[in-house]
Order: C-alpha cells, then structure tokens, then sequence
C-alpha cells in the first residue's frame, strides 16, 4: 500500500569548521528538526504547521525552506500532487548550528520516501542548497551536506558539486555554546572581507589540508595545529561576545580548538575526549557567567548517521 505519510529526523550542523569557509562541516548527535510531509489531493505544496519557532518562521511556500527545498525536487520530477508540511524545530533560529538546513533536509528526506524514493541520498543535496539561498542569499553546502549524510563533509568544488565524505576520528568530541543571541547569516555575510591576501590564501589552505590530513590519520595535534581561520573568524568573532576569552581558556584545558559554527553565535569547541569536552563546556560557562550572557550547552560525538526517517504511515 502506498504511504500517506513520512516523518524525518534531519541533524545540527556545524558549518566552516574554522579553516573550511563554505567547504567543511560535520553534523551533531541528536539535536535537530523534525518533519512531516503527507500527500493531499490539493495539488501544490502547503506548510500547514510550525512548532517551536516561538512563530517566527513563514508560512508562505515560497519563503519556508522545506517547502523550497520540496518544490525544486518536484520541479525535477514535473510532480503535479499535492503536499502538505509540518515541521517541528528543535533547533534555535540565527543560532549557527546550521537549523534553515535541518529543516530542508528532513522535508527532503520525508518527501522523497513519500514519493518511492525517486532520489538516492546524495542527490537530495541540490534541492537543499536552494532553501539556503532562500534562507541567507548563499545556496552554501557546507551545512546541508552534513546533516544529509551525516560525518565530516568536504564540499571540493561547488560547479559541479563534489562533496567528499572525510573520516572520523575516533574518541573526537565537540562541545556547542550557544550564547542567546541571534545573527542571521545573511548579516554575518556581509561583515566578511571581499579580497583576500596571498599570504591569507596561503595560511588557510594549508590549515584546511592539514585538517583533512588530521581527520584521516586521526592525528589529533595535527588537526588541532590545523583549527585556524585567518578568513572569516577576524571579522565575524568581534560579532560575538566571550570568543577570545573562551578560545584563549580550552587549549590548556586540553582541547584541541574552536571556531565559530557556521556564522555563530554559536561556539564549537572540538576535543579528543568526552571528558575534555565536557570540561571545556564549564569553562564556557564560566565565561558566560561573568557576562551574565544566558547560553546552552550541548556535547556530542561527531554524528556519522545524517538524516533518517522516523516514521512511515499508511
Ligand atoms: N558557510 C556559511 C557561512 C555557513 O559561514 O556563511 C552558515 O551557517
């Protein structure tokens, strides 16, 4: 019998990863989106209902990113039917932990299936970079890739896109804080520098190889001499309140780096334990405490699974 309904499940996503400015990221256990898309005999594609976006979040098909996301996979298709949408958001808005992606991913993933799975994984991909265009101006990858398929992700080369899955080290942890504070990516875009240096473009391809090389030989020192943007972090850090002093405090705590996850606010820090991960998230909270600058906190290994279906409904 055919299926009437899918409900998918779509990660977290830290973006850039430092060095890797619209080129790297790697997903996140267990925080993320939901959602549900059912067939309809209306035909063309509604949201009909958002959940714990404190509604902020449009319900016009043409500006919400799953159902921008949905209506470029049936524009290939040539699909006439009729869908309907309902997303529950377990990530934040304008917090860098990649939630315009969660929520076109999980569409994707649940139509898809919903239509006999036309799609293998991997191609979904394009139709998601749309919503991001929808959703700052920049169809980047670097977010929906990772919540796609899970891991770390290369994005090689985006005409044509070639994305390239990178091993993950094992024992890797990564610490999230998020302070309260929302910066729409579009802002965060338009702070950053539009030429760079010789010398710049030297520093960060080296660090960008040299953590692509860490990730494959899990060299820890290597991946954590590797953190290291010279790009974007000068501009967007100054956006963000307690990033020196928290980046200054992790490394003699063990940890092997931070950056700003996607365009922030949110901080990643990345550590070779859980332990670590966990100590550095109470020296973040330290830092945030002075400033009386509520945040939340989240440790988690790297998440290798990507997005999946929760539920099928005949
Ligand atoms: N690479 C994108 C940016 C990620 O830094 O603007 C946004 O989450």
């Amino acid at each position: 019998m055919e299926k009437q309904k899918v409900t998918a499940f779509a990660p977290a996503t830290v973006a850039n990863v430092s060095c890797g400015f619209d080129i790297l990221g790697f997903a996140v256990e267990d925080l993320g989106d939901k959602v549900a898309v059912t067939l309809s005999d209306k035909p063309g594609v509604r949201v009909t209902k958002i959940e714990g976006d404190k509604g902020k979040l449009p319900y016009e098909a043409e500006k919400n990113t799953c159902s921008v996301a949905i209506m470029a996979m049936m524009k290939e298709l040539d699909f006439k039917g009729g869908l309907e949408i309902e997303l529950f958001k377990g990530l934040p808005l304008g917090s860098g932990m990649g939630s315009s992606a969660a929520s076109a991913v999980a569409a994707l993933m649940a139509t898809n299936t919903l239509l006999g799975n036309p799609f293998e994984k991997k191609d979904l991909l394009p139709f998601a970079m749309e919503s991001e265009r929808i959703a700052c101006g920049a169809a980047h990858a670097d977010n929906v890739s990772p919540a796609l398929l899970g891991g770390f992700v290369l994005i090689r080369e985006y005409h044509p896109l070639d994305v390239i899955p990178l091993h993950v080290p094992r024992g890797l942890y990564c610490t999230l804080v998020h302070p309260h504070l929302v910066l729409n990516t579009f802002d965060s875009r338009s702070v950053l520098r539009r030429n760079v240096s010789l010398q710049d473009a030297t520093t960060q391809s080296g660090n960008i190889a040299g953590l692509v090389a860490g990730l494959f030989q899990e060299d820890m020192a290597l991946i954590s001499r590797s953190l290291n943007d010279v790009i974007a972090e000068p501009s967007r850090s100054v956006l963000i309140p307690g990033y020196d002093e928290v980046k200054e405090g992790i490394k003699p705590a063990g940890a092997l780096g931070c950056g700003i996850s996607g365009s922030g606010p949110t901080i990643f820090i990345l550590s070779p334990s859980e332990e670590i991960a966990w100590e550095v998230s109470r020296l973040a909270q330290n830092v945030f405490d002075k400033m009386q600058l509520p945040i939340d906190l989240y440790v988690s290994a790297i998440n290798t699974r990507g997005a999946y279906i929760i539920e099928e409904e005949i």
